[in-house]
C-alpha cells in the first residue's frame, strides 16, 4: 500500500479560515474525510463552513490560549490528521518590533502547534505551515524568517518524537490565497514580478498547496521533511 485513504478519517484544519485552509477543507471533504475547521472567530469560521459543499464541523481556537486548545481537543475526540495554517506575522525593522507581536508570531507558528500536538494527539499525521522567507530572508522579516525556520526544525524533531505519527512542514512561496488582496493594485505587480523570476514562471494557487498537503498526509513514507511549494523561488 503506498497511500492511506482519507475516507472516514478525521482531519482537523486549524486556522482553516484562510484561502488555503478553505481549499484544503473542501478537497478533504471531497475525498470523504470528516473535517473540522477552526478559526479565532465563530462567525468567520461558520462563514467558511457554509461556503463548503458538504459537511464540516467548526470550532473556535486561539493558538495563544492553551485552554482554548484543550477545549478543542475535548470537542474533536479522535484526530487522525492535524494541519495548522496559523500565521500572525510580526514584520518591520528590528528596532520597531513590539514584544507582544513577536510573541503572537511564535504562538501562531511554533508554540501553538506544539500545544495542539500535546492536547489533540493526532494518530496519523501532523502538517505545519512554514514559508519561503525562512530560506530567503529580507530586511524587516527577521521574525517571519525565524518562526518559519523554527517550523521546519519542529517538524523534524516531532517526526522523531511522535513516530510512527508522521510530521512534515509545508513551505509555500507566494500563493494567491487572499492574504495579498489588501495590497490592491500592488498585488498584480508583486505577482507578476515573482512569476517572472521563479523557475516555475507562475505564482502558487490554493489548489497547488492543497493537492500537495493531501498527498503528503496520505503518503505513509513521508515524514520529517519540508515540502517546498515555491515554484523553485528559493533557488534564484
Ligand atoms: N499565502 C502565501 O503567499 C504564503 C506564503 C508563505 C507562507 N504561507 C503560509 O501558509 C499558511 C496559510 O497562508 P494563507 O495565506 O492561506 O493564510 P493567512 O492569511 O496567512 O492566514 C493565516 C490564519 O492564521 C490565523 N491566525 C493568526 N493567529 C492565530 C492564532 N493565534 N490562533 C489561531 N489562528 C491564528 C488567522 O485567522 P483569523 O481569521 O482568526 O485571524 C488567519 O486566517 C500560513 O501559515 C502562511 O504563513 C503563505
Amino acid at each position: 500500500m503506498t497511500t492511506t485513504e482519507l475516507k472516514g478519517r478525521h482531519v482537523v484544519i486549524v486556522a482553516g479560515t484562510s484561502g488555503i485552509g478553505r481549499k484544503l477543507a473542501q478537497d478533504a471533504v471531497d475525498q470523504g474525510a470528516e473535517v473540522t475547521i477552526t478559526g479565532r472567530r465563530a462567525d468567520a469560521v461558520q462563514a467558511v463552513a457554509d461556503s463548503i459543499e458538504g459537511s464540516v464541523q467548526t470550532a473556535v481556537v486561539d493558538l495563544g490560549n492553551e485552554e482554548s486548545i484543550a477545549e478543542l481537543a475535548r470537542q474533536c475526540g479522535v484526530v487522525d490528521h492535524l494541519i495548522s495554517l496559523a500565521n500572525a506575522p510580526a514584520k518591520g525593522p528590528v528596532e520597531s518590533l513590539e514584544r507582544e507581536a513577536v510573541t503572537c508570531a511564535f504562538d501562531a507558528k511554533v508554540i501553538g502547534p506544539l500545544l495542539l500536538v500535546k492536547h489533540l494527539r493526532p494518530t496519523a499525521s501532523v502538517t505545519l505551515f512554514s514559508g519561503i522567507v525562512a530560506w530567503r530572508p529580507r530586511p524587516g522579516m527577521a521574525v517571519t524568517a525565524t518562526t518559519n525556520g523554527a517550523v521546519a526544525f519542529l517538524a523534524e524533531a516531532l517526526a522523531v518524537e511522535l513516530a510512527p505519527v508522521r510530521v512534515n512542514a509545508v513551505s509555500p512561496g507566494i500563493v494567491d490565497s487572499g492574504a495579498w488582496d489588501g495590497l490592491g493594485v500592488a498585488k498584480d505587480k508583486l505577482f507578476a514580478d515573482a512569476a517572472a523570476k521563479n523557475p516555475a514562471r507562475r505564482i502558487g494557487t490554493t489548489d497547488d498547496i492543497s493537492a500537495a498537503v493531501l498527498s503528503a498526509i496520505t503518503n505513509p513514507f513521508l515524514t520529517g521533511t519540508v515540502l517546498h511549494l515555491d515554484g523553485g523561488a528559493r533557488l534564484v
